[in-house]
């Protein structure tokens, strides 16, 4: 199995080895329980530890005074660094003692290595899905002075270059204690031959890939949005120097979490790296009982020996298998019309039926009504927190319009935002109080609207009502949950004074209780999450909803580059993509039918348009594309994704196209799929040397019947020509043929 736990070594030392499949990560227990870290990457089978520890002029001794004379903690890579003593680094956790100081001495306690993955109770989490697969070390720390314990989870993965890390505080002092930082995972790295990646934007332009070198000092990403944010992804990799798609180290770190976050590293005057990644110690503090625990989240830590296309196969099959759950999981996902962008607020039921009728003719297999379906929620000023039907857009309810749709042959969706409250509603009136809001000051508005306060159960509970309600009023086999702004006013009239900083964390407790109890209760529906596009696009909200939507930005050219970005960490079957109106409604571009219906096929598929308004010809153009992705859906949601291109690298030929390829788990099936982002007058030719197929086998192209051997099409690859823009996406069908 994968932890190899060695004692009483000759030096005094003991030993953690952490082995995946290509990587190993070694933890050294110094004598006087000091627990270093001693490195992660490739995978070795046994540890010496002799070249391992730096000693140094001036450093600062340990008290203890035992053998590691000049070894001081400013300088010794730690597994869990700490403040107030020597090592002055940035810390991985803060506690405020009762002496008043935040010093800490971490030591080692006892350990455990179990098979399997305890759950992180009311956490998202990755999961296990027998004991085989995952073996779990606890390594429980605790300080000289106060009995205050912390022990830190590593569960690695037997067959996935994976360990997943969280870390549980438990204080037997007596009295309260108080934290004020807490990283879920903090890695020492011993150089700082990195480069820093991560996935930033704003909204409709999320998670553009950024790549930096690092240098002396920190560098961080963080949200302090109450959700995990359009900003900056919970997401970081360090590449080491010159990793492109294919080679080079990378280690990536997910946050399985969806609010106020912080990953940083810093480099410090021996040129070493610390990264650390956990809840924003932002306004962010806990107050912990004595006898009682608090769990942060997990950090999701992938090694990749083969490149950044390898980091991501790795992340997709994880969150595909590990992550995501429910009968949804491995189910091939429907084809979806959404009517937001065809009509906005302004429908009725003859609209959403005649929209219904050529969405079926365009091979359409699921209806979802947006937003604008409840109270008199005509525009986005009002009515949000009122979840009963608007009769006067659909006088007869949810079970008439679901049964039209069923008439049709339709499954029926539709969308809600939970979360919210507009200043102007029923639900405002009767509970002023149930929002977040700071006493005796106004609180802040955004898209007219306010936060409902989730840390509260009465607020929960009313929820899970009125949702089962709605839920259960019709026959719903979709849900779009959506949440549109940042958290702001952070404040909950439930707790006193001392507990305020607990308000945002407590909000996201009470959100995946809200969620949890929804799923369990309503297993069939397929749920969307959404937060204006992407703006809440982690692994903790996969727990929960299998897909979600990428981003309100739907132009086919922007998409490429944020479903890149989406795509590096998670699944093409997470990834909800439809095809728009052109001119488009955020960019104003025009591109191509083909080159949207290619862009939306790299994920969960579906339209976004009035399809009443497109000739017989255009809806005969979209139901063949429909039938397409029906042939192509499960290879995309369910294979595995190579970039042909990475856009990120900046050369003057990838800025102009991209390229990617799915391809079958059993290789049978490849997809291939180039898009051009700026057309050029005689444009130098492009080659693709295709990827993942199985290099003793021959493949035939479905469309000219034309036969490869998977050796030709991966070294020596497939030639393309720069196209007019009419025509500026092109896929090729690749069926393996003996
Ligand atoms: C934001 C979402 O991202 C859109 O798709 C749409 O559902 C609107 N909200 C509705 O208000």
């Amino acid at each position: 199995m994968g932890i190899i736990f060695e004692k009483n070594r000759k030096d005094g030392t003991a030993v953690f080895l952490l082995n995946t499949p290509n990587s190993s990560y070694i933890i050294t227990v110094l004598n006087g329980g000091i627990v270093s870290h001693s490195g992660w990457g490739r995978r070795v089978e046994k540890w010496s530890g002799n070249s391992a520890l730096w000693k140094i002029d001036r450093g600062i001794n340990l008290p203890d005074g035992f053998d590691l004379h000049n070894l001081s903690l400013d300088t010794l890579p730690q597994e869990y660094g700490t403040s107030g003593l020597s090592d002055f680094r940035p810390s991985a956790v803060e506690i405020s003692l009762s002496d008043g100081t935040k010093a800490l001495d971490l030591r080692y306690d006892s350990h455990q290595i179990q098979n399997g993955k305890p759950q992180l109770e009311g956490l998202p989490a990755t999961y296990a899905l027998n004991d085989k697969e995952v073996q779990t070390l606890a390594l429980k720390l605790k300080d000289t002075l106060f009995d205050v314990y912390v022990t830190l989870f590593y569960s690695v993965w037997e067959q996935r270059d994976v360990i997943c890390r969280w870390v549980e505080i438990e204080n037997k002092t007596g009295g309260s204690i108080k934290i004020e930082k807490v990283m879920s995972a903090c890695v020492d790295f011993a150089s700082s031959d990195f480069n820093m990646l991560q996935l930033s934007g704003a909204w409709g332009r999320e998670r553009k890939v950024y790549i930096k070198e690092l240098v002396h000092g920190t560098q961080s990403i963080e949200s302090r949005r109450g959700s995990s944010s359009h900003q900056q992804n919970p997401f970081t990799a360090l590449l080491s120097k010159g990793a492109t798609e294919d080679t080079g180290e990378v280690f990536g770190f997910n946050f399985v979490y969806s609010g106020n976050f912080l990953a940083r590293t810093d480099v410090d005057f021996t040129e070493s790296t610390r990264f650390s990644m956990g809840i924003n110690p932002y306004n962010f503090s806990w107050n912990l009982k004595t006898l009682d625990k608090f769990v942060a989240p997990e950090v999701v830590m992938v090694y990749s020996k083969d490149g950044l296309g390898q980091m991501s196969r790795t992340f997709h099959d994880l969150y595909r298998e590990n992550l995501c759950r429910g009968e949804w999981k491995d189910k091939p996902r429907p084809i979806v019309i959404n009517n937001w962008e065809a009509t906005y607020f302004d429908f009725d039921e003859k609209k959403l039926c005649n929209l219904a009728d050529s969405a079926k003719e365009a091979g359409v297999e699921l209806f979802v009504l947006d937003d604008g379906w409840f109270g008199n929620r005509f525009d986005d000023k009002r009515a949000l927190g009122d979840w009963v039907v608007n009769t006067e857009k659909l006088k007869g309810g949810l079970p008439y319009i679901v049964s039209e749709m069923k008439k049709r042959g339709l499954k029926f969706g539709i969308w809600v935002e939970p979360e919210m409250v507009s200043p102007e509603s029923n639900l405002y009136k009767a509970h002023p109080d149930w929002c977040l809001h700071i006493p005796g000051r106004e609180p802040y508005l955004a898209r007219t609207q306010l936060m409902l306060d989730l840390s509260r159960t009465d607020v929960t509970d009313y929820l899970f009502e009125t949702l089962s309600n709605i839920f259960s009023s019709a026959e719903i086999s979709y849900v779009k949950w959506d949440f549109n702004r940042s958290m702001t006013d952070v404040y909950s009239v439930k707790l006193d004074s001392e507990n305020q900083q607990e308000v945002a964390h407590r909000y996201l407790l009470g959100l995946y209780n809200l969620m949890e109890r929804l799923i369990s209760k309503f297993p069939h529906i397929l749920f969307e999450a959404c937060a204006s596009g992407g703006g809440r696009f982690d692994p903790a909200i996969l727990y929960y909803m299998p897909q979600i939507w990428t981003s309100d930005n739907t132009d086919a050219l922007s998409r490429i580059s944020i479903q890149a970005g989406t795509t590096l960490v998670y699944p093409p079957s997470s990834m909800s993509c439809h095809v728009s109106a052109v001119p488009n409604h955020q960019t104003a571009r025009q591109t191509p039918l083909a080159q949207r219906a290619f862009t939306a096929m790299a994920g969960t598929y579906g339209y976004e348009l009035d399809m009443t308004k497109l000739s017989k010809d255009e809806i005969a153009q979209i139901a063949e594309y429909s039938e397409l992705y029906k042939k192509l859906r499960n290879v995309v949601q369910f294979g595995n994704l190579y970039r042909l291109v990475s856009l990120w690298e900046k050369s003057d030929k990838v800025e102009k196209y991209a390229a990617w390829m799915n391809v079958s788990k059993d290789k049978h099936f490849a997809v291939v799929t180039i898009s051009w982002i700026y057309a050029e007058a005689l444009a130098p030719k492009i080659v693709l040397r295709l990827k993942g197929l199985d290099e003793n086998a021959d493949y035939k192209d479905l469309k000219t019947g034309n036969i490869y051997s998977a050796k030709e099409l991966m070294h020596y690859g497939i030639l393309f020509a720069n196209m007019w823009a009419g025509n500026a996406s092109e896929q090729i069908l690749l069926e393996k043929v003996n």
